[in-house]
C-alpha cells in the first residue's frame, strides 16, 4: 500500500538552561494510507513533540529536530519543502487536532468564522460557499442546530461539542494525514467514545491516514490498525493491534496493558495495575535500557547495553534483551559479568 508518511530516525531535542532534553531518540515508523496508526506511551515519552515535528512545528532555536532525522510526506522531505510547499501541507494536506479546543481556538472569532477562514484560505472558493460547507461539517461532526451554533463563540460550546468544532476545523480541507493528539482525555468517558466512533466514520468517508496519539491503550483497541509504543523517547516496540493486545513482547507494553480497565461481567472496572516508578531524565539518559528501573525482568546486561530491536512475525518488533536469540550466551560473556551500573 502508499506510504503516506515515513519517519525515519527522527531525533528532536530541546534545548533548555538545565541542559539538552532528549525528547525523541531515534524512531522510525511509517503510515500507509488510508490507515490509523496509535502513538501510545505514558505522559513525556515524546508523542506530541513527534506530532509537532510531523507537522514541521518545532521551534528553533529552544527546539531542534537532529540532523539524519527524515520526515516524508508522499515521499517529500518536509525539512526541504519550499514555504509555500510546508503552508500547503500544514493547511490542506495534513491537520491536527489537539487536547484542549479550549486553548486552540480563538476566544474571540465565532466558531462558523473559524472554520470559514481554514475554507477560504486554501481552496477558491466564495464566502457564501464556504459558510454553506462550515454548516455541512458542523452537522457532520454531530452539533444540532448548526444555524445557530456558527454564530456561537468557542466558550458558549460544552467540552465534547469545542471538541467537535475543532474536528471540523482539521477535516474543513479534506486532510491526508490527521493527526489526533490525546483528542479525548479531557472528555467524560461516554462523550471520548462518541468522538472517537465520529474520528473513525470521517475518516472512512475521506480515505484519510489518522495517527491517533493517546497514553491510554484501550482508546485504541478498536480504532487502531497498527501501534507504536513509545517510551522515554523511543519505540519500544511496533505491531498491528492483534500483535500488541495478543502477543504483546515489551515488559513496558505489557505493563501499560494491565493499566488498562477491564470491563468484568458485572461491568465493574476492575482494579488497575499502576506501572511503579517513573521514566528516566531525558537529559540523562541511562546507557541501557531505558524501562530497566521499572522493569521486573531486568537482567544485567539491561543496565549495560541498549537492547537492539528484535523482529517478529510480520512486522512486529519489540526492543529487549529477554527475546534476544542469544540472550543466554549473551549473558555468559566474561566482558558482560562485570558491567558497570552507571
Ligand atoms: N518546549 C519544550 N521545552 C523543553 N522540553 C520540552 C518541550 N516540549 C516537550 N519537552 C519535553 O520533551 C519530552 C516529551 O514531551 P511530550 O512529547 O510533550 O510528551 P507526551 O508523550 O506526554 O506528549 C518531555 O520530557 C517534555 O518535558
Ligand atoms: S531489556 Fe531488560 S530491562 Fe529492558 S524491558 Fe527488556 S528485560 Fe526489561
Ligand atoms: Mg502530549
Amino acid at each position: 500500500m502508499e506510504k503516506m508518511l515515513q519517519i525515519k530516525k527522527l531525533a528532536v531535542s530541546y534545548h533548555t538552561y538545565a541542559g539538552e532534553v532528549q525528547a525523541v531518540r531515534g524512531i522510525s515508523f511509517d503510515v500507509l494510507k488510508g490507515e490509523t496508526v496509535a502513538i501510545v506511551g505514558e505522559s513525556g515519552c515524546g508523542k506530541s513533540v513527534t506530532a509537532r515535528a510531523i507537522m514541521g512545528l518545532i521551534q528553533k532555536p529552544q527546539g531542534e529536530v537532529k540532523p539524519g532525522s527524515q520526515i516524508l510526506y508522499k515521499d517529500q522531505d518536509i525539512a526541504k519543502m519550499s514555504r509555500r510547499e510546508l503552508r500547503r501541507y500544514r493547511g490542506k494536506e495534513s491537520a491536527i487536532i489537539f487536547q484542549d479546543a479550549l486553548s486552540s481556538l480563538n476566544p474571540t472569532m465565532k466558531v462558523g468564522k473559524q472554520i470559514v477562514e481554514g475554507l477560504t484560505a486554501h481552496s477558491k472558493i466564495s464566502r457564501s460557499e464556504a459558510r454553506g460547507k462550515a454548516l455541512d461539517l458542523l452537522s457532520k461532526v454531530g452539533i444540532p442546530n448548526p444555524e445557530k451554533r456558527i454564530n456561537q463563540y468557542p466558550h458558549q460550546f460544552s467540552g465534547g461539542m469545542r471538541q467537535r468544532v475543532m474536528i471540523a476545523i482539521a477535516l474543513a480541507c479534506n486532510p491526508n494525514l490527521l493527526i489526533a493528539d490525546e483528542p479525548t482525555t479531557a472528555l467524560d468517558v461516554t462523550i471520548q467514545a462518541q468522538i472517537l466512533l465520529l474520528i473513525k466514520k470521517l475518516q472512512k468517508e475521506l480515505g484519510s491516514s489518522v495517527i491517533m496519539i493517546t497514553h491510554d491503550l484501550g482508546v485504541v483497541a478498536n480504532m487502531a490498525d497498527r501501534i507504536v509504543v513509545m517510551y522515554a523517547g523511543r519505540i519500544v516496540e511496533a505491531g498491528t493491534a492483534e500483535d500488541i493486545f495478543y502477543e504483546p513482547k515489551h515488559p513496558y507494553t505489557v505493563a501499560l496493558l494491565n493499566a488498562v480497565p477491564k470491563i468484568s461481567d458485572e461491568d465493574e472496572i476492575a482494579e488497575l495495575e499502576a506501572i511503579p516508578g517513573t521514566p528516566p531524565d531525558l537529559i540523562a539518559p541511562p546507557i541501557g535500557c531505558s524501562f530497566a528501573a521499572r522493569c521486573k525482568h531486568c537482567m544485567e546486561i539491561c543496565v549495560s547495553h541498549d537492547p537492539e530491536q528484535i523482529e517478529f512475525a510480520g512486522e512486529h518488533r519489540a526492543s529487549c534483551w529477554l527475546h534476544h536469540p542469544d540472550v543466554i550466551a549473551l549473558l555468559k560473556k566474561p566482558q558482560l559479568e562485570g558491567a558497570n551500573h552507571e
